[in-house]
């Protein structure tokens, strides 16, 4: 098994695990929100868990590295935060930041990921863009809110590792990119109902069953 510095802290774990499950597992946080374990092919595009890797030339997304043998990982340098809160900043110029009228308030990664960087969710000078409208309810069993989703993925992996294929799909593109259902009449939604595991994967308020809200 892999042993390797973290931090100046030794861990081992299993061959072929991701360098960032090899620090969650083993009690050293990296701010993620894109990342599941059952990801065969993370799509790393949250770029929230850079780490600095000696030999390296440049900081990296752990969600992307595979651990080896004698590995010597920082998690906390200066150059590895300032990419973290750029990252963290990016999403929030996108974000419509309302915790006290969201479902998700003291259990949002975007609050725990600000506690850790020790910024506000609400920075001053931050320009914000805003998609419009703010609430998506075309499904029949769940409301979206584009405003809230920082469009990891997270729920179509789920969805389709559940069912086979998913109910849910990145739609529109840049800017717009928002994830959508096929709509009312897709029956496949039916099954929504009985299911919510995109709710519960969701590291955000972005994905509400409308009965919850009733
Ligand atoms: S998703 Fe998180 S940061 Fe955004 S409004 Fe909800 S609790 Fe606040
Ligand atoms: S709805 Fe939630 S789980 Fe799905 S992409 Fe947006 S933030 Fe991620
Ligand atoms: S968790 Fe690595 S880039 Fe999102």
């Amino acid at each position: 098994m892999p042993k390797l510095l973290v931090d100046n802290k030794e861990i081992e774990v299993k061959e072929g695990t991701t360098l960032l499950q090899a620090c969650l597992d083993n009690g050293i946080y990296i701010p993620n929100l894109c990342y599941l374990e059952s990801m065969d092919d993370p799509s790393a595009s949250c770029r929230m868990c850079f780490v600095e890797i000696e030999g390296e030339e440049k900081p990296i997304t752990s969600c992307t590295v595979t651990v080896k043998d004698d590995m010597v990982v920082k998690t906390d340098t200066l150059s590895v935060r300032r990419l973290h809160r750029t990252a963290f900043r990016l999403l929030l110029s996108v974000h419509h930041v309302d915790c006290k009228n969201c479902h998700v308030n003291k259990k949002c990664e975007l609050q725990r990921i600000a506690k850790y960087l020790e910024v506000g969710l609400k920075p001053k000078h931050l320009e914000q863009h805003l998609k419009e409208p703010d609430i998506d309810q075309d499904h029949p069993f769940l409301d979206y809110y584009p405003n809230r989703c920082v469009l990891c993925g997270k729920c179509i992996h789920i969805c389709r590792k559940k069912h086979g294929q998913s109910v849910l799909t990145f739609a529109k593109r840049g800017f717009d990119t928002v994830i959508s259902s096929y709509g009312k009449n897709d029956v496949s939604s039916l099954a929504c109902e009985k299911c919510v595991v995109c709710v519960d994967i969701c590291p955000v308020g972005a994905l509400i069953l409308k009965e919850a809200q009733e």
